[in-house]
């Protein structure tokens, strides 16, 4: 890739990744505080607004991430398939999506708090419970961009 063009891809790379830490991080703070709050209602609202945070961050971000650090790899000497830290990169990216797919439920969250008399706490503590992991694996994915570990796939 031309060098431009490399740095272009690099900061939009940059920005999305690390803009997803942002947006995963709000989630954790929304997410406990509709487990902490004794007002059923606001819970309720929070988890009806969740999915605005979804759709219109992690999803865009967590999928242009993806494919600016494919292209990355391929467009540059660290390839794809040829150091750990690009390739542990690749399996927490797409972890963290399968989570935020599989396992974090706000809809889910709201029809349970709908009307409700007594807290879901245990789904909900779940609830931040996996959004803590996905923070884990993107922190992880950064601390590795910047140290680069020189180990090589043989
Ligand atoms: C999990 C989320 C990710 C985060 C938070 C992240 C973060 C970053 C950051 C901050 C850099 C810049 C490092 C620097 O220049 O010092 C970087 C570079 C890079 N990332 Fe990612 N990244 C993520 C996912 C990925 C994925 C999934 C791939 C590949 C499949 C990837 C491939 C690359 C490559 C190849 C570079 C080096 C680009 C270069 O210097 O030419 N990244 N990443």
């Amino acid at each position: 890739m031309r060098p431009g063009i490399r740095k272009t891809v690099l900061v939009i790379h940059i920005v999305v990744s690390v803009a997803l830490v942002g947006e995963v991080w709000g989630l954790v703070a929304l997410n406990t505080a509709a487990a902490l709050t004794k007002d059923l209602e606001l819970a309720h609202a929070a988890y009806r607004l969740m999915p605005i945070l979804v759709f219109a961050g992690g999803i865009p971000l967590s999928v242009t991430a993806l494919i600016t650090g494919i292209t990355l790899g391929l467009g540059s000497h660290w390839g794809l398939f040829r150091y750990y830290w690009i390739v542990i990169k690749l399996v927490l990216l797409v972890a963290v999506i399968c989570l935020g797919m599989f396992l974090f439920d706000p809809e889910g969250m709201a029809a349970a708090t709908e009307g409700a008399r007594q807290a879901v706490a245990t789904r909900q503590w779940s609830q931040v419970a996996v959004l803590c992991g996905q923070i884990a694996m993107l922190l992880i994915a950064t601390v590795l961009s910047v140290f680069k570990p020189r180990w090589k796939l043989r």
